[in-house]
């Protein structure tokens, strides 16, 4: 959409509502859990947190609360920061082997004496809600069907959600984490982009991100995209969730800076309202998804067509 105003030609993004196609898929996931329900199958999902994060109390909070209310079964384990890792990989082997758990989540990061990817190796694959262990991460790599970590799937179907042509699209996605930017950087190979990965020590990068017509911004930084880093009509993807304090008051803003970018993006997503909902959303279809397969039941149709 764009409008002319005093001869300059201004591009005016469309928001994508993450919070509404995440309601939406939250709705086909209730679907799914009732019709499992019919035939005497009740998905659960077991949290785990270990310690007193608040940002990740609070995630894991509305993780637990979504779940509830699409009738997903929640098994959750609020743990002491000093937990030793013996303990911890000991519970997650108890829900491995717990009937009634067909999804298991540890929520990251952990903290610093603890060794994530000890505790995700623990994990029965067929568990792993986030897609994090070692085979679902190969799965993802080598585009076999698994599960597919939920903050990338959600920034996919945001893309797909506004038909944007990615098919030889320049996608640049800035930060490498094994939670987005590596699983996002294989997502978006799949759907045939030109992928390019950046971190913290990329030169030139707003060089770049000017290049882009995708940007997927997972940095950590507070409105670290601005506007002469966004070529006019790109895509702009905020993973970014940060807590900022102003006037006493706190806040939470994305990565990109929106105000800015807004005015020459095609497509933007706010913080929030973007990616978090949808983070969330894909939580409850991988759920949903191991469950079925567990028992070889087919996915829900609906449900079938998001994760493929
Ligand atoms: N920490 C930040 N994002 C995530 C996520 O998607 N899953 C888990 N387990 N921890 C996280």
């Amino acid at each position: 959409m764009s409008n002319s105003k005093d001869n300059k030609i201004f591009i005016m993004s469309n928001i994508i509502d993450g919070k509404k196609l995440a309601g939406e898929i939250r709705s086909t996931v209730k679907q799914a859990v009732s019709d499992l329900n019919d035939i005497g199958v009740s998905p659960g999902l077991a949290t785990v947190i270990v310690g007193n994060d608040s940002a990740s109390r609070t995630y894991v909070k509305n993780k637990i609360k979504s779940s509830n209310e699409v009738g997903i079964k929640s098994f959750n384990y609020d743990l002491d920061e000093k937990i030793d890792e013996e303990k911890l990989i000991e519970l997650v082997k108890k829900l491995n082997s717990d009937e009634k758990v067909d999804a298991i989540l540890v929520q990251l990061p952990l903290p610093k004496h603890l060794c994530a990817s000890k505790v995700i190796d623990s994990i029965n694959p067929d568990k792993d809600v986030d897609g994090f262990s070692l085979i679902n991460a190969g799965r993802t790599f080598l585009n076999r069907h698994g599960v597919v970590p939920c903050t990338p799937m959600g920034c996919l179907l945001l893309l797909r959600s506004i038909k944007f042509k990615m098919e030889g699209k320049n996608a640049v996605i800035i930060g490498r984490s094994n939670i987005v930017g590596k699983p996002m950087s294989q997502l978006l190979l799949n759907e045939n982009c030109t992928v390019t990965v950046a971190h913290s020590y990329t030169n030139n990068l707003s060089k770049l991100t000017r290049e882009a017509d995708i940007i997927i911004a997972a940095t950590g930084k507070h409105h670290m995209i601005k506007k002469d880093w966004v070529k006019k009509g790109a895509v702009v993807i905020d993973v970014g969730i940060n807590r900022i304090i102003k006037d006493k008051k706190t806040y939470l803003v994305g990565d990109v800076d929106f105000k800015e970018v807004y005015e020459v993006a095609s497509y933007i997503t706010p913080v929030p309202g973007g990616v978090g909902p949808m983070t969330i959303a894909c939580l409850l279809v991988n759920t949903v998804v191991l469950a079925a397969s567990r028992r070889n039941i087919k996915v829900h149709k609906d449900l079938e067509s998001l994760i493929n």
